[in-house]
């Protein structure tokens, strides 16, 4: 019977070889690999992150890396599992491997208090569907970059964020979520692995790939808002939009922004996922609008009447891209 283990270093090495070509986004190997070390090896990392073999003997049938997330839920905190990167070596593909891996892993996080488990499939939903799994709407959009109105009188200085900045996106983060009725929390060493994350891909993209061009608006001092855009030519990506209070001057502040500086970069459209629950009323006051995903499909199992799928997928979109692992 194969068990599911914590891979060794060999192991992840050799995973991370073949899966390169799919996810390396364009890093040399070596980068690649050092870049989910890195990962694993950051303060939040260590404790919530790990990369699991499902290994008959010394031989490993399939692989996925396992994330500890926290949620809020209404008034209840959740934990999920995060599931990404599942993957079975070329040679044992077909014989139900990742199946049996997966069904192991929803027995197992039970009982180590998950209430759920979450995972952005690549691969359709019906795979993840017969395993229990619920799609939950999973929307994108794509719209002209000229689209984006360039509002140039307001009350606020928009300015690119600084190292000393990042407390206070935290802060944002946190007051303008609250009452959402789901969150994905994010703890202070949630957020730095999420920026080393993000500066490890950077170091090792090719120059030019990508850009982080992130923004925070001010009132006389005050933080009011911010948000996060990587530029990928030719096309600006929006991460995240979080305002203090709802307010949809800030948002437009904070696009009009983002549409100066795309068009400063020669940026053509501005694109990403739909933004969760009612903070796309800014989108969709700004002219744009949601079409469904094909890839990167949010799909949540639950183990608990805590955490309603349906009533979640009522919601709307439920996270960020900055969310996704
Ligand atoms: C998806 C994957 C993990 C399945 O591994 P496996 O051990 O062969 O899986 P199982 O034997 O449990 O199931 C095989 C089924 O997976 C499904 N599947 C595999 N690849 C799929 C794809 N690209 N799209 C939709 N379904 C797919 C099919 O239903 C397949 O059944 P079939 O062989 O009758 O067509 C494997 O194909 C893989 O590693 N692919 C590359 C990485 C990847 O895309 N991972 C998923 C990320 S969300």
């Amino acid at each position: 019977m194969p068990v599911l283990s914590p891979a060794s270093s060999e192991e992840i090495r050799a995973i991370l070889s073949e899966t390169h070509a799919l996810w390396g986004e364009g890093m040399t190997l070596d980068d690649y690999i050092a870049f989910v070390r890195a990962q694993m090896e950051s303060p939040w990392g260590r404790e919530n992150f790990q990369y699991l073999v499902w290994k008959e003997g010394a031989l490993v049938l399939s692989s996925l890396k396992l994330y500890r997330l926290q949620a809020r839920c209404g008034s209840r905190h959740v934990t999920l599992g995060g599931i990404g990167a599942v993957y079975t070596p070329l040679a044992q593909r077909g014989h139900g491997h990742a199946r049996a891996m997966l069904a192991a892993v929803l027995e197992r996080l039970p009982a180590e208090g998950a209430h759920g488990a979450l995972l952005f499939s690549d691969i359709g939903a019906e795979y993840y569907r017969r395993l229990g799994f619920r799609l939950m709407p999973s929307h994108e959009f794509s719209a002209p970059l000229a689209l984006i109105p360039a509002n140039r009188s307001s009350p606020f200085v928009v300015e690119r964020i600084r190292d000393t900045d990042w407390p206070d996106v935290e802060r944002l983060y946190e007051r303008a979520t609250a009452s959402d009725s789901f969150v994905l929390q994010r703890s202070s060493a949630y957020w730095d692995h999420w920026r080393r994350k993000t500066q490890e891909r950077l170091k090792r993209l090719p120059a030019g790939s990508t850009s982080p061009r992130h923004w925070i608006a001010r009132r006389r001092r005050e933080s009011v808002g911010y948000a996060l855009t990587v530029f990928e030519p030719p096309a600006l990506v929006l991460k995240e939009l979080i305002v203090a209070d709802g307010d949809q001057e800030i948002a437009d502040a904070l696009l009009a922004a983002i549409q100066r500086d795309g068009e400063r970069l020669g940026a053509v459209r501005l694109v990403g996922w739909w933004p969760p629950l009612a903070w796309s009323r800014f989108l969709l006051s700004a002219g744009l609008h949601p079409r469904p995903r094909t890839r990167e499909l949010t799909m949540i199992a639950s183990f608990d009447p805590a955490l309603d799928v349906q009533q979640l997928a009522a919601c709307g979109d439920l996270f960020w891209a900055t969310d996704h692992f």
